[in-house]
C-alpha cells in the first residue's frame, strides 16, 4: 500500500491546481482536468495542440457510448467468443486554437511564462488557465481560458478565451480549428492486446465553414456510427475600466474589477461584438479553420467565445444531425458563456448539498480535496440518458477501451443512489436498454432462458476478449441486481419495479438457475462451478463464494420481487410472465436454490476460503518477485503460475461479507477478514475501500484509516502510476462508500437503514448526508455522539425510520436524535 505520498497538487478545499506547465507530468494532469457531462468527456489538453507522442499527451474527445469494433485477432479462438472489439473512439478535435500576437505564435516553451495557474473548479464546474506570457519578441499578454461542458446542454461544450494586450497595440489573431485527424492510442493504453483502432477510424464525409461555424460529419469504418461536431466563435473586443495604462501587471484586484463593471453593463458586450473580424477560412481535408482577429489596444481585453456542439447517429437519425448540431450551437450562443457558467455552479451546488463530506482533523483538507475530487468525478462522468453507462474509466481517457464493467453497480452506483438516485436510475436504465443483447448472449452461453450481462462493454454487447478473466465473472449478473435492489430499498420507487425491475432481476436471476447443479457429493447442495469471482488472480473457481452469495441473495430477491408483482399488481405480473415465457415453478426452483446454496468453509479457522481449490494452492511468496515487477503481475507472469498461488488480487469473499454483513457474525466476518487480510496483494483500484469499510464494521477503526487514506487520495496522487489512462471510477466512489458505509456504517438491507458509527482517532468529527425515501438525513459523528436530523422531510411519508448500534431511532421534520459513541461500532448485523 502507498500512503503518504507528497501531494501533486498544493492542498485546496475546492480546487485543484497546476502550478506550473511541464511536458513530464503532461500525461497525467490531461487526465486530473478531464471534463465531462456524461455525454461528452474532454481530456485537459492545451487549446495550443502541442506535439505530445504517445508517452506525453493524448488529446481525446469522446461521446459516451460512441465506438469503432475491429475484429478481433484470435490465436485460438473459442466458440462464443466475441468477433468485434467495442473501443471508445476518439473525435475530432475542436477546442483547438492558436493564438497569435502580433504574428508570433503563443507557445508556454516559447518566450517567458509568469503567474502560470491552471484550475479546476470543483464548485462551480470549469476548469481555467490564467497566465502572462511574454513574447520572445516581448509583447506580454495576459491570458485566461476558461472551459466547460454544460450539465444543462448534454450537447455542449464551451470556451471562453481572453486575452489582454500588457504592453503593446497590435493585433490579436486567432487559429481556431476542427481537427479531423486524430486516432485513438490503442498500443499505449492497452498494450497487450492485438486489436483496436489503430489509426483514423472515421471517414470524413463533410467538412465545411460556414461563416463563423466550422461543421463535420464522419462514418466510423466498421461500426457505421455518424458522429456530427461543429463549433461557433463570437469574438470581441472590450475595454477594461480600471485598469490603468502602464504597469498592470498581476492578475489581481484590478482585472476582476474590470471584470464586475463589464458584467454589470450588459450593452458592453454588444458593443464589443460589433468590433469582431472574420478573417478568413480555410478547409482542408482534414481540419478547417475558422480565422478571427482585432486589433487591441493596452487596456483593452479580446474574447473569443466558442461554442462547440458533438451529437451522433446513437442520438438521432443521420438527417436530422445537422440541423440539431447547427440549432444546439445557436442556443448555446443565445444562452451565452456566462450562463451556461452560472449553470454549472447551480447543478453542482445541487449535488454538494447533498454529496459534501465534512471532516475535521488530522489531514483533513487534504482528504477532504481527494473526496471532492473524487465525488466530481463521478458526478461528471455519470451517462444520465439511460442508453449509456459509465465506463472505469468514465470519459477521461482511453483506458480499458472505454469499457463499462461491474464497477458502475457495485461502486459507483452505491454513491448515487443516496445522493443523486435520478442519475442511479438513468444507469440502471441503460442496463435494461440493453437487455435484449443480454438475452442473447445467454443463448450463446448455452443457457436456454434469461439473460447474462456482459463483463465488458460498450453497446450492451459483450467485449472480453480473454473469457476466464471475463464472461467467466458471472457475478455481474447479480451485481446489477444487488445495485437496482438497493436502488428500489432506498428510494421505494415501486413503480420502476413494476415497469422495469421485475423484468432485469427475473431475466438475470434465471441464470443461477441453470449454470449449477444440487451435487450429490456435497450433499445435494446447489454448486456454481466454472466461474470467475471478482478476484481475477483465481479464475474458473468452483464454488466462489461470493458468486455463490451474490447469487443466493439475487434469487431471493427476484423471488420477492415477483411476488409482490403477483399480489400487488396481477395484471403487470402476468404481461411480464407472457413477456418471458415465465413458469411459477421457477420460482420453486429458485426457494429450493436459495434453501441449498453451497459454501465453502473451513471448520478450523471458521472461515470461508475462496473457493473450492483457494486452501490447496500455493502459498505466495512475494520476496521471489522483483520489487519492478510485483505489482504487474499479468505483465511479468504466465497466468497459471498466478492463479497457482493462494493469493488475490483484490476484494471479493470480503466484498461480499460488506455486501450482506446482516447475514454474518461480526466474529465470523472478523475472521475472514484476518484470513484475506494476509492473501489480498491490493493489486486493483477496486479493493482498499472495501477492507476499509469491512475493517469499520469490525472495530479495527485505525486499520480503516490506513486504508481509507489509501484510497481517498489514490487518484490525485497517482498511486497507481498509470492514471494518464484515465480515472479510476471506482475507488472513486469507493471513497465515498469508506466513509458512508463504513465510518459511518450505513447499510440498508431488508428494507432497514441502520448506522453503526466510528471515528479514528486522527479526526475530530465528520458528517455526511444520504437522501433516503425522498427524505434528506443528515449524520454527524464527534469523539462522544452521533448526531442523525432530517434536514428534508418527504411531503407525503413525514417520518423517517432507521436503527443505530441495532437500536430504534425514528425522526420527523427538524428533528434529530442523538447517540453516544461506541468506539468499537457496536452491532452492525442482524446476527
Ligand atoms: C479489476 C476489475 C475491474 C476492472 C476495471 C480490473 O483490474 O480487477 O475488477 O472491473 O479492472 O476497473
Amino acid at each position: 500500500m502507498i500512503t503518504g505520498k507528497k501531494p501533486i497538487y498544493p492542498i485546496e478545499e475546492w480546487t485543484v491546481t497546476e502550478e506550473i506547465f511541464d511536458r513530464e507530468t503532461n500525461y497525467r494532469n490531461e487526465t486530473t482536468f478531464s471534463l465531462s457531462n456524461g455525454y461528452i468527456g474532454t481530456r485537459g489538453t492545451f487549446e495550443e495542440a502541442y506535439d505530445f507522442d504517445v508517452d506525453t499527451g493524448l488529446e481525446g474527445n469522446f461521446v459516451n457510448g460512441f465506438y469503432e469494433s475491429e475484429k478481433i485477432r484470435y490465436g485460438e479462438a473459442n466458440f462464443g467468443s466475441p468477433t468485434y472489439s467495442q473501443s471508445l473512439l476518439n473525435l475530432p478535435n475542436l477546442k483547438e486554437t492558436k493564438l497569435y500576437i502580433d504574428g508570433e505564435a503563443f507557445h508556454m516553451e516559447r518566450g517567458t511564462v509568469t503567474e502560470y495557474a491552471r484550475v479546476l473548479h470543483m464548485k462551480e464546474g470549469f476548469l481555467e488557465r490564467r497566465l502572462v506570457w511574454t513574447s520572445p519578441e516581448g509583447k506580454a499578454v495576459r491570458i485566461r481560458i476558461q472551459r466547460l461542458v454544460s450539465f444543462v446542454m448534454e450537447h455542449i461544450m464551451a470556451v471562453r478565451y481572453e486575452v489582454t494586450p500588457l504592453n503593446f497595440t497590435g493585433k490579436v489573431r486567432f487559429e481556431s480549428k476542427l481537427q479531423a485527424d486524430v486516432e485513438n492510442h490503442t498500443r499505449k493504453t492497452n498494450p497487450i492486446v492485438d486489436y483496436g483502432p489503430f489509426g483514423r477510424k472515421l471517414d470524413v464525409e463533410r467538412l465545411e465553414q460556414d461563416g463563423r461555424l466550422l461543421y463535420y460529419e464522419g462514418t466510423t469504418q466498421t461500426s457505421r456510427l455518424t458522429v456530427s461536431c461543429g463549433s461557433s466563435h463570437r469574438l470581441y473586443v472590450q475595454e477594461i475600466s480600471g485598469m490603468a495604462a502602464g504597469g498592470e501587471t498581476a492578475c489581481g484586484e484590478k482585472e476582476e474589477k474590470g471584470r464586475e463593471e463589464e458584467t454589470a453593463r450588459g450593452e458592453k458586450e454588444e458593443r464589443g461584438r460589433e468590433e469582431e473580424t472574420v478573417c478568413g477560412m480555410q478547409a482542408g481535408e482534414l481540419e478547417a479553420v475558422c480565422v478571427l482577429e482585432a486589433e487591441a489596444a493596452k487596456g483593452e481585453r479580446v474574447t473569443l467565445d466558442k461554442m462547440i456542439c458533438y451529437a451522433t447517429s446513437l442520438d438521432m437519425n443521420r438527417e436530422t444531425l445537422e440541423n440539431f448540431v447547427r440549432g444546439e450551437l445557436e442556443k448555446a450562443e443565445v444562452t451565452g458563456y456566462e450562463t451556461l457558467k452560472a449553470q454549472q455552479a447551480e447543478c453542482l451546488s445541487r449535488f454538494w448539498e447533498t454529496a459534501d463530506i465534512a471532516i475535521e482533523g488530522k489531514d483533513d483538507s487534504a482528504l477532504v480535496q481527494g473526496l471532492r475530487f473524487n465525488q466530481f468525478h463521478i458526478f461528471q462522468s455519470a451517462g444520465k440518458n439511460g442508453r449509456t453507462g459509465m465506463g472505469a474509466k468514465g470519459l477521461s481517457g482511453e483506458g480499458y477501451e472505454g469499457h463499462y464493467f461491474w464497477d458502475t453497480e457495485m461502486y459507483v452506483l452505491p454513491m448515487l443512489v443516496y445522493t443523486q438516485p435520478e442519475k442511479a436510475e438513468k444507469l440502471l436504465d441503460y442496463r435494461y436498454h440493453t437487455l435484449e443483447q443480454a438475452r442473447e448472449r445467454a443463448r450463446v452461453l448455452g443457457h436456454e432462458k434469461g439473460a447474462l450481462f456482459p463483463w465488458r462493454t460498450i453497446n450492451g454487447e459483450e467485449a472480453s476478449t480473454y473469457y476466464p478473466l471475463g464472461t467467466a465473472q458471472y457475478h455481474i449478473n447479480a451485481d446489477i441486481a444487488y445495485a437496482l435492489s438497493l436502488y428500489l430499498q432506498v428510494t421505494a420507487n415501486r413503480g420502476y419495479l413494476k415497469e422495469k425491475g421485475a423484468e432485469v432481476l427475473a431475466e438475470t436471476a434465471r441464470i443461477w438457475a441453470d449454470v449449477g447443479s444440487f451435487a450429490a457429493c456435497k450433499d445435494g447442495r446447489y454448486c456454481i462451478c466454472c466461474v470467475t469471482g471478482p478476484d481475477e488472480y483465481n479464475v474458473l473457481v468452483d464454488n466462489n463464494f461470493y458468486t455463490n452469495l451474490m447469487a443466493r441473495e439475487h434469487l431471493r430477491n427476484a423471488a420477492a420481487a415477483l411476488r409482490w408483482l403477483m399480489e400487488e399488481e396481477p395484471e403487470a405480473y402476468e404481461k411480464l410472465k407472457a413477456k418471458i415465457d415465465f413458469a411459477e415453478s421457477e420460482l420453486t426452483l429458485w426457494d429450493e436454490i436459495v434453501e441449498k446454496m453451497y459454501f465453502p468453509y473451513e471448520e478450523e479457522r471458521g472461515i470461508y476460503p475462496m473457493d473450492d481449490g483457494f486452501l490447496m494452492r500455493k502459498t505466495w511468496d512475494e520476496e521471489k518477485i522483483p520489487a519492478e515487477k510485483r505489482a504487474w503481475l499479468y505483465e511479468n507472469y504466465h497466468p497459471l503460475f498466478i492463479m497457482r498461488h493462494r493469493m488475490s488480487k483484490q476484494a471479493d469473499a470480503v466484498l461480499g461479507l460488506y455486501l450482506h454483513s446482516n447475514l454474518f457474525s461480526k466474529e465470523e466476518i472478523r475472521r475472514n477478514y484476518d484470513f484475506y487480510k494476509e492473501v489480498t496483494l491490493h493489486h486493483s483500484s477496486l479493493s482498499t475501500c472495501i477492507f476499509g469499510i469491512v475493517a469499520c464494521g469490525i472495530g479495527y477503526v485505525e486499520e480503516a484509516y490506513e486504508y481509507f487514506m489509501q484510497s481517498a487520495r489514490m487518484d490525485l496522487d497517482d498511486y497507481h502510476n498509470n492514471f494518464y489512462a484515465g480515472i479510476h471510477a471506482a475507488n472513486m466512489a469507493g471513497t465515498w462508500q469508506a466513509v458512508v458505509n463504513g465510518f459511518g456504517g450505513m447499510r440498508c438491507q431488508n428494507g432497514v437503514l441502520r448506522f453503526a458509527p466510528v471515528l479514528p482517532q486522527a479526526w475530530e468529527r465528520y458528517s455526511f448526508k444520504v437522501k433516503y425515501q425522498g427524505s434528506v438525513l443528515g449524520v454527524s459523528v464527534t469523539k462522544e455522539k452521533a448526531v442523525f436530523s432530517l434536514i428534508k422531510c418527504h411531503p407525503e411519508n413525514g417520518k423517517i425510520h432507521f436503527m443505530v448500534y441495532g437500536e430504534e431511532a425514528e425522526l420527523d421534520k427538524d428533528s434529530e436524535v442523538c447517540f453516544g459513541l461506541r468506539a468499537k461500532g457496536g452491532q452492525l448485523g442482524e446476527r
